[in-house]
């Protein structure tokens, strides 16, 4: 048994009590096959003595592999490894117990410069009040509809398999409501096989984006832009080319001079409420936009995140609702409709082109939540969805109102705006304020707010951020100016 002292090396050193380490050493050769099933095992005061420890040790380490079920100590006949070993259960490691931490960096190369941080990626904090990037009232979703329809399409036979593999394009329910819904109020000429449900705009981008894109493809964007579709387009390799933004949305002029020199092969626009001005493309810009795309054979994605909040007039029809060329790739979603954690959205863009990002998508996410997609179509169905649209623009329109009142008569002298047309946030430039200094000085005050960081491109900088009014009540975004007014006083 002098192999024993070969096997278990002690630490004296380590922070972990000696009989730990003893247990820890022989389950490890137990299961290692080294110390075989039904081996006797010499008796504590052998082993304590080949080890240089003491007796009481060792009992306590052959005690803990006992109560483990790895040894089974046999009354006057010794001390054997068990011949049924224990099957081992998952559970938590005690703190004493962690042989090793996983290193905090890998082992292996690989390239950090592909993880390009942009926002952050927590949740909002309790407590404290969050004017956003222009996000919906979480508070007025239906949730509890949605829960009820889950509960109600559970108890039905009929959609057992929804819980298995299968619809990568999305449930078939689903894509057809979503097809009459969007004939029926963007007069979009499509069929459930047009359509490609993903889990928000992101993943609509991110998939039309990897489909269509090789490295060194030129992408042109608005400036500003959204930093989330820049990201996405980083990630294929493709070079993006920025156009400016102004009070009419991008500038086709400087698009076609672009198009005259170089091979584009994709053009994104947000064609309502612009990200991050708010500004809505023009009837006659988007009419140029669509003949540049068929004349100059590039792909257009026209992000219309936010079609359903409009206030002045109704939204003006989507340009995949004129696109008879197939040029469009049309994105929407029910994350600024519902809630952002309602992961569901929606690509529509000639069939050939669906199916091959639908591939794409199984590769990456194999699938949506049917579950979810179903309960949401039985949403559109009974007209809940349709209700909380209307309830939420006018609701929505009073908000806007109230904060841009504020905004002028408690702020005025120090920032600039428009009141937005639509959409959830108000594009304001702060005067004389650095943006980031105020909004670190407004998070010790109890307001989370973004600074010009997150939209600025270098080397351009705007010293402005999106103001999200949609999600505060009136008395919230009273309270939200009245810190900022204390701070820019
Ligand atoms: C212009 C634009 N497109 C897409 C998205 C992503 O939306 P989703 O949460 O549906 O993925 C956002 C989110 O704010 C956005 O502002």
């Amino acid at each position: 048994m002098e192999l024993l002292q070969e096997l278990i090396k002690i630490d004296h050193q380590a922070e972990m009590p000696v009989y730990i380490q003893i247990t820890n050493a022989f389950i490890h050769h137990i299961r290692a096959g080294r110390l075989r099933k039904g081996l006797r095992l010499p008796g504590s005061r052998e082993v304590a003595t080949l080890l240089g420890i003491n007796r009481m040790t060792m009992v306590a380490a052959y005690d803990e592999l006992k109560a483990q079920g790895w040894i089974e100590m046999l009354p006057r006949t010794g001390t054997f490894v068990t011949q049924d070993l224990p099957v081992l259960k998952p559970g938590r490691i005690k703190e004493e117990e962690k042989v090793f931490t996983i290193p905090a960096k890998p082992s292996f190369h690989f390239d950090e410069k592909h993880i390009i941080p942009v926002f952050s990626s927590d949740f909002p904090e309790g407590g404290k009040i969050i004017l956003n990037d222009g996000f919906p009232d979480s508070r007025l979703a239906p949730v509890e509809r949605l829960v009820s329809s889950m509960r109600s399409l559970v108890r039905l036979a009929t959609q057992r398999k929804y819980f298995m593999y299968g619809g990568a394009q999305g449930t078939e329910k689903l894509r057809h409501i979503l097809a009459d819904f969007l004939s029926d109020t963007r007069g979009l000429p499509v069929s459930p096989a047009n359509i490609l449900v993903t889990r928000g705009a992101q993943q609509g981008i991110y998939l039309a984006a990897h489909t269509l894109l090789q490295p060194g493809d030129h992408v042109v964007v608005g400036e500003p832009g959204y930093a989330g579709a820049n990201l996405i387009f980083r990630y294929t390799g493709a070079k993006i080319i920025s156009v400016p933004v102004d009070e009419e949305g991008m500038d086709i002029d400087k698009l076609e001079d672009i198009c005259k020199k170089k091979k584009i092969k994709l053009v994104y626009v947000i064609p309502h409420h612009h990200h991050p001005t708010t500004v809505t493309l023009t009837p006659e810009r988007r009419i140029r936009l669509l003949e540049l795309a068929a004349k100059y054979k590039f792909a257009l994605i026209e992000d219309d995140y936010d079609y359903d909040f409009h206030y002045a007039s109704k939204p003006i029809m989507p340009m995949a609702s004129l696109d008879r060329h197939g040029s469009v790739i049309y994105i929407g979603t029910l994350t600024k409709t519902l809630a952002p954690a309602i992961r569901v959205g929606f690509m529509v863009a000639p069939e050939q082109f669906t199916t091959a990002a639908t591939h794409l998508r199984k590769a990456v996410d194999t699938q949506g939540d049917s579950l979810l997609e179903n309960a949401l179509a039985d949403l559109y169905k009974d007209g809940t969805i349709g209700r909380h649209i209307r309830k939420s623009v006018k609701l929505y329109k009073e908000r806007r109102d109230h904060f841009c009142n504020l905004l002028r008569t408690e702020l005025g002298a120090h920032v600039s705006f428009k009141i937005p047309d639509g959409g959830m946030s108000v594009w304001t430039k702060f005067l004389s304020a650095d943006t980031m200094e105020l909004s670190a000085n407004a998070y010790r005050k109890g307001l989370v707010m973004g600074n010009s960081r997150d939209y600025d491109t270098y080397p351009k900088r705007y010293n402005s951020v999106r103001m999200g009014f949609a999600s505060l009540n009136f008395r919230e975004q009273e309270k939200a100016v009245d810190i900022l007014k204390g701070l820019l006083r």
